[in-house]
């Protein structure tokens, strides 16, 4: 799976999202599952905190933990911070919290960065209080661990956090000039919402590459893009309301779609953000520097996407089966040609036309940024890989590496490009989809040799010793 986040699931965007903007005005009318009239105010408050900081995409909705993050060192598991006393968080002080979310400082030893400190090290006193009265109240879970984390030497050395805190916190850096609503941006981007733990590449620590801030990084299968206000590659054509309606909604209307690790931080975190929240990060994207990197974007052309069919068809199963077969049959070229190869592989979800089939929340395709870019690997890779997970009822996408060789792949991912992304043309080649489909995410220098060098550390301070013992007998012999 998935890289430095998670579990990457569907979610029942349309629906939900519906709800959440028509109560969204003020904290007290959200629906939040975990806020409830019953608490205090200061609870109810840490509630919120812990939406915003999203604690939920990995230790759960009911905080038992368990879930693999993957990083370059192996899997990371997130553990249970219910109340329970033997299995949980229930013995924590307050200052026990705040050093875990500042310093990545457990009692019983330190944190790996997998659960984002180095974001959460700038949280406000306020807010952890209330997160810490906040997590006394949920339901304690009494059961052990599945799990247990165990990463090769020598990281399993977790005391050489300390050193990596040194580099890498803290994470983000206060910029100047921001309005007040740019500020509360700011500190929902770095500190809470830690959005840069994904759209940040990664510096030869692994910690956030702060030079190329929001700049778009690769994740496992899926690649976070570039959101700063850069026009060419990154979100500059977005208005305010367009990322405000992404993040409560998890798409834009033939423009974009939060899947996989986007879609999770919109189920569990984003789509509850109150309206001035939503509108704070809106702002503070626009103000972030802009960075233009190599994997353009083209803007959307809504004159060359395919309408919608006007079928009424969304409840008759039968008559879309049809529809879709009468389509398969007319495509010109046999089965090879790349509309028959998107209309078997991907047309009973995704629909004839990219809508997504009418009578389930298929994800729509059209129009999508992720169709739009120079770099076709991220589209390739959710071909190949699918997309796992599912918190709504739609099955989920399958990948495709078996089913379908490089040639094939190649052909379907020009044809989304084209007819669904409206692009002019797109080349991607076999080779292309072999590349992609062979390359590991690289690793950091420095993890990828790490046991190498903490074997030749080791060495020389043996060394050392022994130049010493000698030293210190020679000494002790020419004073005889
Ligand atoms: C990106 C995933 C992620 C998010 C988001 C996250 N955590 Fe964690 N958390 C982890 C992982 C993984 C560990 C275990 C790390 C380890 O083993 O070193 C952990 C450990 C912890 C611990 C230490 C528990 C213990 O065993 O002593 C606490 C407390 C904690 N998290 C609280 C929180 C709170 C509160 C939030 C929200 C403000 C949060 N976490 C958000 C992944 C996450
Ligand atoms: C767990 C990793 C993760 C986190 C946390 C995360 N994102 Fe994303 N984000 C992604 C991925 C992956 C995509 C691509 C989704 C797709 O194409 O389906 C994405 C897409 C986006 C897009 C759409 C860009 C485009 O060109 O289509 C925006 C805007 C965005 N994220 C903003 C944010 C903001 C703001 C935050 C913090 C509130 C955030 N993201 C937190 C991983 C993440
Ligand atoms: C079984 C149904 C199913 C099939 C078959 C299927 N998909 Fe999907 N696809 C989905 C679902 C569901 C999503 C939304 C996933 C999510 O919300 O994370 C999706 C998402 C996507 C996305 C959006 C990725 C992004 O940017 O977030 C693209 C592009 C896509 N599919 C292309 C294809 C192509 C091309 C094929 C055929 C090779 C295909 N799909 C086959 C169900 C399917």
């Amino acid at each position: 799976m998935k890289p430095f986040s998670m579990m990457l699931s569907l979610l029942a965007v349309g629906i939900m999202s519906s709800t959440a903007m028509a109560e969204s005005t003020s904290l007290n009318r959200i629906s939040l599952p975990n806020v409830s009239p019953a608490n205090s105010d200061l609870v109810n408050r840490g509630a919120y905190i812990a939406r915003a900081a999203d604690c939920m995409a990995c230790h759960g909705e009911d905080y038992t933990g368990d879930s693999p993050i993957a990083t370059p060192m192996g899997d990371i598991y997130s553990t249970n911070i219910t109340p329970s006393k033997r299995y949980g968080i229930g013995d924590y002080t307050k200052d026990d919290l705040k050093n875990v979310l500042r310093k990545g400082r457990a009692p019983d030893g330190m944190l790996y960065p997998a659960m984002p400190y180095p974001s959460f090290s700038g949280m406000t006193d306020d807010d952890i209080d209330a997160l810490f009265a906040y997590l006394q109240t949920v339901p304690a879970v009494d059961e052990p661990a599945k799990y247990e984390t165990q990463l090769p030497f020598p990281f399993n050395f977790r005391i050489l956090m300390k050193g990596w805190n040194a580099i890498n916190i803290p994470s983000s850096e206060k910029r100047e000039g921001l309005t007040k609503a740019q500020q509360r941006g700011e500190y929902l981007v770095n500190n809470l919402e830690h959005c840069g733990t994904c759209h940040t590449p990664r510096n030869s620590t692994m910690g956030v590459d702060k030079k190329s801030y929001l700049s778009g990084a690769p994740l496992g299968n899926w690649h976070a893009p570039n959101i700063t206000p850069d026009k060419s590659s990154g979100i500059g054509s977005w208005s305010e309301q367009d990322i405000v309606t992404y993040l409560r909604s998890g798409e834009l209307d033939q423009r974009a779609y939060a899947g996989g690790p986007m879609g999770e931080a919109v189920a569990h975190s984003t789509r509850y953000l109150k309206d001035e929240d939503l509108g704070a990060i809106a702002s503070y994207l626009k103000a972030v520097p802009a960075i233009e990197t190599d994997d353009k974007i083209t803007a959307v052309d809504v004159s060359r996407l395919p309408k919608p069919i006007n079928e009424s068809i969304t409840h008759d199963l039968i008559a879309q089966k049809d529809s879709l077969a009468r389509a398969k049959a007319s495509v010109a070229g046999g089965s090879n040609a790349p509309e028959a190869l998107y209309l078997a592989a991907c047309g009973s979800c995704h629909g004839i036309n990219g809508y997504g089939q009418p009578d389930a929340r298929y994800a729509p395709i059209i129009g999508l940024s992720s169709l739009r870019r120079d770099k076709p690997d991220a589209l390739v890779n959710v071909i190949v890989h699918g997309i796992d997970g599912a918190t709504n009822t739609s099955p989920k996408m399958p990948g495709f590496a078996e089913d379908l060789n490089a040639e094939q792949i190649a052909g379907i991912a020009n044809y989304v490009r084209v007819n669904f992304g409206g692009l002019k043309d797109s080349k991607v080649s076999a080779a292309d989809v072999d590349r992609i489909m062979t390359t590991k995410p690289d690793q950091p220098f420095l993890i990828k040799y790490a046991a190498i060098l903490a074997w030749l550390g080791i060495i020389v301070v043996v060394l050392l010793l022994g130049l010493l013992v000698r030293w210190l007998f020679r000494r002790k012999s020419q004073a005889r």
